[in-house]
């Protein structure tokens, strides 16, 4: 555990800003996210979440700081009915003992590489956080068996100098600075790709959790064709430079950051 501009963050996360834990075997659980509510939430990609915790312990996702009164995205507050119906995957967010904020399950329509790179994004993860307090980072349980999809993670949105590229099958288990890091999911294929993301805060709970299942970053980068990387990277140029024009065209500024707030 350190300390760093008055936040607790965990070491494990220092380097790169995130670890990937033992996997999980998913296979002996029931597949609860299909049983779940859902509701349309705007994030990067074509996405529904079924929150499991929220503000107040309805179906609704919004942030926890867009509520009255605002908070940071600690206290979540678990919502019965989703939680009745999955109590595995609520027993699994409140496994580490660290405070949980908002707790939900994504689903994510298929998409390519390119799609990815636009989506990137960092979360708003410790709006209103006070000082001194725990960082708040997110776990991310892949469900389903995602086998030829994979995390993306940049320090910079459009370098691909640094870029993580972490395996997504079922049961993979990751803890990401997600404010810190850029992120989203490449996720191939026809069905859509569930995961379950939780907000913890960092503090002794959290690293004990990241210790007891060996976290670590030392894990192979999911290798991709250079050629694919570099039309992907073109493509996320091309983009981002069209909707700057949008913007630009219509005299207003532009939304930089597509946060799932
Ligand atoms: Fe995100």
């Amino acid at each position: 555990m350190i300390q760093i501009m008055g936040y607790i963050k965990s070491a494990a996360l220092e380097k790169t800003g995130f670890v990937v834990l033992d996997s999980y075997d998913q296979e002996l659980d029931p597949q609860e996210w299909l049983d779940i509510e859902y509701n349309d939430w705007k994030s990067s990609g074509d996405t529904r979440f079924a929150p499991l915790a929220s503000f107040a312990g309805d179906i609704e996702c919004n942030g926890f700081w867009n509520h009255k009164p605002p908070r940071t995205d600690k206290d979540g507050v678990w919502i019965p009915s989703q939680v009745e119906k999955a109590p595995n995957l609520t027993r699994r967010a409140q496994e580490p003992g660290a405070n949980v904020g908002r707790c939900r399950v994504i689903e994510l329509q298929p998409n390519t590489y390119a799609d990815c790179l636009y989506n990137l994004h960092q979360d708003d993860n410790n709006r209103l956080n006070p000082d001194g307090t725990g960082w708040v980072v997110r776990g991310f349980f892949n469900l389903t068996d995602d086998k030829d999809s994979f995390f993306v993670l940049r320090e910079n949105r459009t370098d691909p100098s640094v870029e993580y590229r972490i395996a997504l099958p079922a049961g993979a288990q990751l803890i990401v600075d997600t404010q810190r890091l850029w992120h989203a999911a490449t996720h191939p294929g026809r069905e859509p790709r569930y995961c379950l993301i939780t907000s913890w805060t960092s503090g002794p709970e959290l690293d004990a959790y990241i210790e007891k299942y060996h976290g670590t970053s030392d894990v192979p980068n999911v290798e991709v064709a250079q050629d694919v990387l570099d039309a992907g990277q073109a493509e996320q140029a091309r983009r981002l430079a069209a909707r700057a024009a949008y913007y630009a065209a219509k005299g207003q500024a532009e939304v930089t950051a597509m946060s799932e707030a």
